[in-house]
């Protein structure tokens, strides 16, 4: 049975979007970096797991290839794994080289690999792709360049997919804005974020799950952004 394969299935948005799929019962393949209680459970509950480390080509490949030979037919390919890292204003170049390398392996070349390596089973299915990009990729943040710049690679390169893969395989981006906040956000950012956010909250996870469950229900929309940002991308910084 065709099933919906998750990278950084093992904790907050990735978890949640693999306990709904659960909850329906499709058959869940995910991907993560460090193994925890929720990994240990996921797996208690038949998710078949893939253990890598984005930032190391080496595990990329050797996981694409597993992947290609293991995964005969996938409806969903879902890129959701990231790194929220940020600028230090005293970076050296070699820090500034090396966060660059680290956001593009994440959002960039994961993605880019792990397309390739699967298209062969999404087109058996008639599968789609689903990318969770950053409404920062349109509207970089000062702060977070590297992480917007790759953010916006991804997008791109989606929508790239999209175009040389129909009509077997559709691509799409989720563009949140503030779903939750990270444990790192200090209380003065979250209340500016929330200040410039109209509908004045969180979203939380499910609002990316309904978008989710649109586009797997909708055969007509492919190379979309859909934003989940509760109207953040409205206000300007
Ligand atoms: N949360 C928000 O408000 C928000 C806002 C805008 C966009 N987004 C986007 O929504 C998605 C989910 O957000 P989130 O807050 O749930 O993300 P998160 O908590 O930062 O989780 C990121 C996931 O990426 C994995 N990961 C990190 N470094 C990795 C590496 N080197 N190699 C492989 N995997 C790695 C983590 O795996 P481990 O746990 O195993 O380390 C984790 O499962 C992301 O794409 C994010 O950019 C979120």
């Amino acid at each position: 049975m065709p099933g919906v394969f998750i990278s950084g299935i093992g904790r907050r948005l990735g978890l949640h979007l693999a306990e709904q799929f659960l909850a329906q019962g499709r058959q869940v393949f995910g991907q993560y970096r460090r193994a925890s209680e929720q990994t240990e459970a996921l797996a208690k509950r038949g998710v078949r797991l893939y253990q890598c480390d984005f930032t190391d080509a080496g595990q990329l490949l050797a996981l694409a290839e597993r992947l290609t030979a293991e995964l005969p037919s996938l409806d969903l390919l879902l890129h959701n794994a990231s790194l929220f890292e940020g600028e230090s204003e005293h970076a050296t170049l070699n820090e500034h080289l090396a966060l660059g390398q680290r956001a593009m392996a994440l959002h960039f070349h994961a993605p880019q690999i792990l397309s390739e390596a699967l298209q062969p089973a999404l087109r058996n299915a008639r599968g789609q792709i689903i990318a969770i990009t950053d409404i920062y990729a349109q509207l970089p943040r000062p702060d977070r360049r590297a992480y917007c710049a790759s953010k916006a690679a991804l997008s791109c390169l989606m929508q790239g997919y999209a175009a040389a893969w129909a009509p077997d395989i559709r691509v799409n981006c989720i563009a949140p804005g503030p779903l939750s906040f990270l444990p790192e956000h200090s209380e003065a950012q979250r209340a500016q974020v929330l200040a410039s956010t109209p509908l004045g909250q969180e979203g939380g996870f499910e609002p990316v799950w309904q978008v989710v469950e649109m586009l797997l229900a909708n055969d007509f929309i492919t190379g979309e952004t859909l934003k989940v940002d509760g109207g953040r991308s409205l206000s300007a910084w």
